[in-house]
């Protein structure tokens, strides 16, 4: 049985590896091996990796691929995709050049506030609260006047403050809601920030309020959302339905596939899950390549897509005097500033490559990749079907399983070529081509 291990974090990295491969592995040398395989071998870079978490003992790679020819608002970009499933880079880049063709990407940044909450109980009666109210908010900036001087020099700040009454949702909860304008940042640190100072000056508010009573308001939590249903962009495409005619399907035909394919979606939260899966492939490879937070931009979409009180597709089409008009509306709370943007090497090239967008521009940018994302999969989807494409991208994974050499990979590729690979019948052939015996289901 594995014993505990009291101050692991203590240890040096080197300590750790040795507690970690010894006790958790059969063989500790060949595994050692391994983990340091992947460490960098300039000693700075690898000092930023391990700093950039707790613990860290290797590095975990993932496939940074490139996906060209998106044109956006007129200009012309390639985007960064860390993603480690196949078919997906492929899958943009299709969608890139199809729209290029056709006029390619439309975006508008509808929104940038971030929210922020303090929660807090009070259990008396709370009117005095609401009715001082002009002067607590006073006080709360006057708390946070230093904290936010140099957001506000950027044209950022707090833009909002209000107390809300929670109390039908849950006895004695209040909040006060403060919205925040981070420009280039994410924000979530100065969000923090602001919302610890003005806990501390509610509390004392409420302490030195003669008609409050004493000790009834208790501060839970002050923290930022995730949910930023005020920081919204939109991304669009459009055309005639005549332009989207291709291989015998006229272009009635797919757009009233295709929007059928939305109808779905927004009925069928099942079939919503998928669909908003397939877009956020798109979003999280482009969120992750730019060293944001793809667990807070999930979060957020997924909520937004929930709005209307049932998980709902993200991307919506019309079909209106003869224009196919088809549309992604999602919160991006993103930063190009702060976090890792400046650390991480690959980040700074993918910003770079990006033409250092600010956050606006990056916003519209990743709701471009994830409106492409679904395009292609639906395209695939109303017409050949997913595994075609898929599986022909999956293909060198398959093979790699098997371990084919790179004689064996361009002759299997080859027989593939206008075939769907499944998993059994590449398994099959392989077997036969070596000579070997298949090998039985499950072994
Ligand atoms: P194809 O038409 O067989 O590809 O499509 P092609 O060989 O004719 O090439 C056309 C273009 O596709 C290329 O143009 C590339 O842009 C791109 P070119 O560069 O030649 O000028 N492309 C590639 N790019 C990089 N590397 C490659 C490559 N191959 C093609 N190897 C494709 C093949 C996979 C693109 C197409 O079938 C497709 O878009 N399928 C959809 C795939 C997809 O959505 N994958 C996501 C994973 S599945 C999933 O998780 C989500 C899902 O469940 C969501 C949902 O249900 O809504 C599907």
């Amino acid at each position: 049985m594995k014993e505990p291990i009291k101050g692991f974090s203590k240890l040096s990295k080197a300590a750790k590896l040795e507690w970690l491969t010894q006790n958790n592995f059969e063989n500790p040398e060949e595994t050692l091996e391994l983990f340091q395989g992947y460490w960098h071998n300039d000693e700075n870079v690898q000092r930023k990796h391990d700093d950039f978490i707790e613990n860290t003992m290797t590095n975990y790679y993932m496939p940074f691929g490139v996906a060209p020819n998106f044109q956006i608002n007129g200009r012309l970009y390639t985007l960064p995709m860390a993603i480690e499933e196949s078919s997906v880079v492929a899958a943009a880049a299709k969608s890139a050049s199809y729209w290029m063709a056709r006029g390619g990407f439309k975006t508008e940044v509808l929104s940038t506030e971030k929210i922020g909450h303090v929660h807090f109980m009070y259990e008396g009666d709370a009117s005095a609260l609401f009715r001082d109210f002009t002067s607590l908010e006073l006080e709360l900036r006057e708390a946070t006047k230093e904290l936010t001087a140099n957001m506000e020099a950027r044209g950022g700040g707090i833009t909002s403050i209000e107390l809300v009454d929670k109390t039908d949702d849950l006895d004695h909860y209040y909040q006060l809601e403060v919205c925040f304008e981070t420009c280039d940042s994410m924000g979530a640190n100065f969000i923090n920030s602001n919302l610890e100072e003005m806990a501390k000056r509610l509390e004392s508010f409420a302490a030195s309020h003669s008609e409050l009573e004493e000790n009834k308001l208790e501060v839970v939590m002050r923290i930022l959302s995730n949910y930023t249903p005020k920081c919204i962009v939109r991304a669009s495409v459009s055309c005639p339905v005549t332009d989207l005619a291709s291989e015998g399907t006229s272009g009635e035909d797919f757009a009233r596939k295709f929007k059928r394919a939305i109808d779905i979606a927004n009925a069928e939260p099942y079939r919503a899950t998928t669909h908003n899966k397939g877009i956020m492939n798109g979003i999280d490879a482009l969120i992750i390549a730019t060293g944001n937070d793809f667990r807070a931009v999930e979060a957020a979409c997924h909520t937004y897509a929930s709005k209307s009180g049932q998980y709902r597709s993200l991307t919506h089409c019309k079909v209106e005097d003869g224009i196919f008009t088809y549309w992604i509306e999602i919160p991006l709370a993103l930063g190009v500033v702060g976090g890792l943007t400046k650390l991480h090497p690959l980040v700074v090239k993918a910003l770079e490559m990006l033409g250092k967008p600010n956050a606006e521009e990056l916003m519209g940018i990743v709701a471009v990749s994830g409106l492409a994302q679904n395009f292609a999969a639906l395209r695939a989807l109303v017409t050949t079907g997913i595994q075609k494409g898929h599986m022909k991208m999956h293909l060198m994974n398959i093979l790699n399983q098997l371990e084919a050499t790179a004689e064996e990979k361009v002759h299997i590729a080859e027989y593939f070529k206008d075939k769907v690979p499944h998993h059994r019948e590449v398994v099959n052939y392989f077997c036969n081509l070596r000579g070997v015996p298949v090998p039985k289901v499950g072994s």
